[in-house]
């Protein structure tokens, strides 16, 4: 059993940083000590089968993706980022764990998705991986097998109000998944839109000639999150299930979430690093049809309302709960172009899972966040949300060695044939240049990320087995 020592470094947790050095042994940190307290760490220092200096450094638990869709056929499409391609750069940017969403269509045995899932993951993934269930079709048989899949450690379920005639639920739908979902104790997981007036809106803006990508974020507007959001809310309040809004974008929206907070209910809003620094004006709006790089669901939201300032604010107040990517690629060739003259049919989806920790971070060197709420929001609670804790999400005895070296003084410039690892041929984010550097990145153990050297393998990254979220008020 291999052992690996990390000297030297700042041991960075939601609550705190201390100078701390880390023994991992096999596949777990065994201890953390206080440097200089025992003549043990100076003997480590020599005798460990790794020694890892991390003077300087942020020794942080590795990133907890909640949100990712791995080869999800979507929009007449496939995401264009395997297991394998999608894994790998997600350890290129410091993550250790992605759950991802299970497709289940009306007619479809829950079982039977969630079989498909583990044959697309097993034996391909750089890092772990757990899932989530997506319904999107509510009856007698999904919702029976629900308990099931609890059992088998995949403890939170998403429901859709966009997408009519794809995964979307009625209000009825929802309010029976969300009773089975408190019975059980499940977190359900709602994409909150108003799916049939935006299809309208979308019917409509195509019919003037609005075609372009900017008519994306025009036609799903804001009062369309908000009254989704809303409406979601009143579901679980009724039904008393922990309600977790995906993707949040617009202030509103927010807003919605934090009278349910303040009223003591379980609701939690995830966003995303594109509706932190990202806009309807210079993306969706960028000329020409550029702006299908950046089409979305939710969308990008006007930089002149100020949604961006807003969201990161709600980080700070701890009303935004988790930060995830919704890693969704396409490609622009043969997939984004599917929506040349016609906005609605551009493959909805964004690929940001290389680059979350360090957008992130940058929010640190912003004085947008603090050290710890960046490791908050990225690991320790989407671990605890997600029913991972203390096996990930923290740095402590006991836990999966899944450990970053972070160098604050580092520099990584994000783009193509720069950092660019994801299997699509644009960047989301070229161009974003981040004070901060991924250097070593541990996966239970295992050095899989060595400072621009990538040594993971294939089929390292093990599924997950999830418990109940304990991150419920
Ligand atoms: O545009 C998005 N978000 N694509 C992925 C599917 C979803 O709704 O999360
Ligand atoms: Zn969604
Ligand atoms: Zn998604
Ligand atoms: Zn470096």
């Amino acid at each position: 059993m291999a052992t690996t020592f990390i000297h030297g470094g700042t041991v960075v947790s939601s609550t705190g940083r201390q100078l701390l050095d880390v023994l991992i042994d096999d596949q777990k940190i065994v201890a953390v000590l206080e440097p200089g307290s025992t003549t043990l760490g100076a003997d480590l220092a020599s005798t460990a089968d790794t020694v890892i200096d991390a003077t300087g450094r942020y020794v942080i638990p590795g990133g907890i993706d909640g949100h990712t869709h791995m080869e999800m056929p979507f929009g007449g499409t496939t995401a264009s980022d395997t297991f394998e391609t999608g894994t790998r750069a997600a350890a290129w940017g410091g993550t250790t764990t992605i759950v991802d969403f299970v497709v289940q269509n009306p007619g479809m045995r829950l079982q039977d998705t969630v079989a498909a899932w583990h044959d697309k993951a097993s034996g391909n993934c750089a890092v772990d991986y757990g899932f989530h269930q997506i319904i999107g079709g509510v009856d007698d048989d999904s919702l029976k097998g629900m308990a099931e899949l609890v059992n088998e450690g995949i403890t939170s379920f998403k429901l859709f109000m966009a997408y009519p005639g794809v995964f979307y639920s009625t209000d009825g739908q929802i309010l029976r998944a969300f009773q089975e979902g408190a019975e059980l104790g499940a977190l359900m997981m709602m994409h909150a839109e108003n799916g049939s007036a935006i299809d309208v809106l979308v019917e409509q803006a195509i019919a003037r000639g609005d075609t372009a990508p900017y008519f994306h974020g025009t036609s799903r507007a804001w009062q369309m999150e908000e009254e989704a959001t809303h409406r979601a809310i009143m579901l679980a309040h009724l039904t008393k299930a922990p309600l977790y809004i995906v993707h949040v974008s617009a202030k509103q929206a927010m807003q919605q979430v934090v009278t349910a907070r303040d009223n003591g209910q379980n609701v939690f809003a995830e966003t995303c690093p594109q509706y932190l620094y990202l806009s309807l004006e210079e993306q969706l709006g960028a000329p020409v049809f550029e702006g299908a790089k950046w089409v979305c669901s939710t969308p990008l939201r006007s930089r002149a309302e100020g949604h961006q300032d807003e969201l990161w604010k709600y980080i700070r107040t701890g009303d935004v709960t988790t930060v995830a990517t919704d890693h969704c690629p396409f490609c622009m060739k043969d997939q984004k172009e599917m929506g040349i003259g016609d906005f609605s049919k551009i493959p909805n989806g964004i690929g940001s899972v290389e680059h979350r920790m360090d957008l992130m971070f940058q929010g640190v060197k912003d004085g947008r966040l603090s050290l710890e709420r960046w490791v908050d929001v990225c690991a320790t609670t989407p671990a605890r949300m997600f029913g991972m804790y203390p096996r990930k999400g923290i740095i402590t005895a006991g836990a999966d060695a899944d450990v970053v070296i972070y160098d604050p003084n580092g520099h990584t410039s994000i783009g193509l044939g720069k950092t660019h690892h994801m299997n699509m041929d644009y960047s989301a984010w070229e161009g974003y240049e981040i004070d901060g550097h991924v250097d070593t990145v541990i996966s239970r153990g295992t050095v899989i990320i060595d400072d621009g050297e990538y040594r993971g393998t294939k089929g390292h990254g093990q599924f997950i087995k999830r418990g109940l979220s304990q991150n419920l008020i």
